[in-house]
């Protein structure tokens, strides 16, 4: 068995919180070469979507393995040290904390990970996203594991009729849900239609019984209980042959669906699919980013990227995406924009309540004496 992992931080921003310095890139690439070397991973790649590095390694040693979770924790030290050095904005910002032991879980980095037996051809696709948080996989993941206009596959090819489980987690409560599609996406889509809570975080084959779709599923807030800064989440989806084809995976995006992040981690916007060279955002640090990676794995090895949004026929979202930006940013402090108060309970709506509590008089009426 191979494991896939992406496991991602951000580890230092530049210039603020748009993009990663190509020597922080370089640690990390340095890294990864280093421990294929050593027989800890079979291969890895570095990339960079915003200002989140990502680890894209394969392996034999399963998911939540202590070392490979430790060599990336380690790697993220380096490179926040190069980013104090440089003087790169919110050095160290995702490694939460300083008692690490051995498994990422609550300490800040984001990760996806898959284990599969590999195909005589196995064609994968590596979405990384900026600005926004792991619920931002919920539309894309149905439409192509559950809906027949997105995915023709479902339709068309019979080792895909059965349909596909998706694998649900509630974030608030620490739950998980198993549905079966097709017979359970209306379940399935009242639940995952509130991604600021649920979030799908894989989704298997129910005729050929393998895994499909990983995901990052932490949300940083919550670990923190504070705000320091959007999960800028990963995902991993396998293609073909009884799975949806790349074009199946990758046509979601063709829609800039609106997502929460933007600037502050705080706002409705679009997500926009770009090429590497673009994923870098600036306006009003956003609009939120997506680049897909395609790799061919074979025996391991990771061949390439193909940088799969670098295509024309995603001019249209990106269009859109801008014309929705222009929309959105009129509402300036006010919903839909701004995320409700709900998502925003660890941001300055707490302290403000606390501050102003005093000055909130009551305006329910006067109990009426009761007659003697
Ligand atoms: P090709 O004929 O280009 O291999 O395409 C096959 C296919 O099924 C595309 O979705
Ligand atoms: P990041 O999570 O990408 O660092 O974004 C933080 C932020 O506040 C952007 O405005
Ligand atoms: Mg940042
Ligand atoms: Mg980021
Ligand atoms: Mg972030
Ligand atoms: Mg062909």
């Amino acid at each position: 068995m191979t494991t896939l992992s992406i496991i991602k931080a951000d580890t230092g921003g530049f210039v603020g919180h748009s993009a990663v310095h190509p020597e922080l890139l370089r640690a990390a690439e340095d890294g990864l070469r280093a421990a294929a070397g050593d027989g800890l991973l079979l291969d890895g790649k570095a990339a960079s979507c915003g200002d989140d590095i990502s680890l894209i390694m394969t392996h034999e040693r399963g998911p939540d393995d202590d070392g490979i979770h430790t060599f990336a924790w380690n790697l993220f030290q380096e490179t926040t040290a190069v980013a104090k050095r440089l003087g790169l904005y919110g050095a160290g910002q995702d490694l939460l904390s300083d008692a690490f032991s051995g498994n990422l879980r609550g300490m800040g980095p984001g990760y996806a990970e898959l284990e599969y037996t590999e195909r005589p051809s196995e064609p994968v696709i590596c979405f990384l996203a900026d600005k926004t948080e792991p619920g931002a996989w919920n539309l894309p993941l149905y439409k192509m594991f559950a809906d027949p206009f997105n995915t023709a596959g479902l339709v068309i090819d019979s080792k895909m009729h059965g349909g596909f489980s998706f694998e649900v987690y509630d974030l608030h409560e620490e739950k998980m849900i198993v549905f079966d599609c097709p017979e359970r996406s209306y379940d399935l889509l009242m639940y995952i239609g509130a991604p600021a809570r649920y979030v799908v975080h894989s989704v298997r084959s129910r005729t050929l019984d393998v895994p499909c779709a990983a995901t990052s599923t932490q949300r940083l807030s919550l670990i923190a209980g504070k705000y320091v800064g959007k999960d800028d989440p990963v995902m991993i989806v396998r293609c073909q042959s009884g799975l949806p084809a790349v074009g199946e995976v990758l046509e979601p995006f063709a829609f800039p669906y609106s997502v929460a992040g933007c600037m502050r981690g705080s706002h409705h916007a679009p997500i926009m699919p770009v090429a590497l060279g673009q994923a870098h955002p600036a306006r009003f640090d956003g609009p939120p980013r997506v680049v897909a990676l395609g790799f061919q794995i074979r025996e391991g090895n990771l061949l390439g990227p193909r940088d799969m949004f670098d295509d024309p026929s995603f001019d249209r979202a990106r269009e859109q995406a801008n014309v929705v930006m222009d929309y959105l940013r009129r509402h300036g402090p006010f919903e839909p924009h701004r995320l409700p108060l709900e998502d925003l309970e660890y941001t300055t709506m707490h302290t403000l309540e606390e501050r102003l509590a005093p000055q909130w008089t009551s305006m329910a009426r006067p109990a009426v004496p009761t007659p003697r």
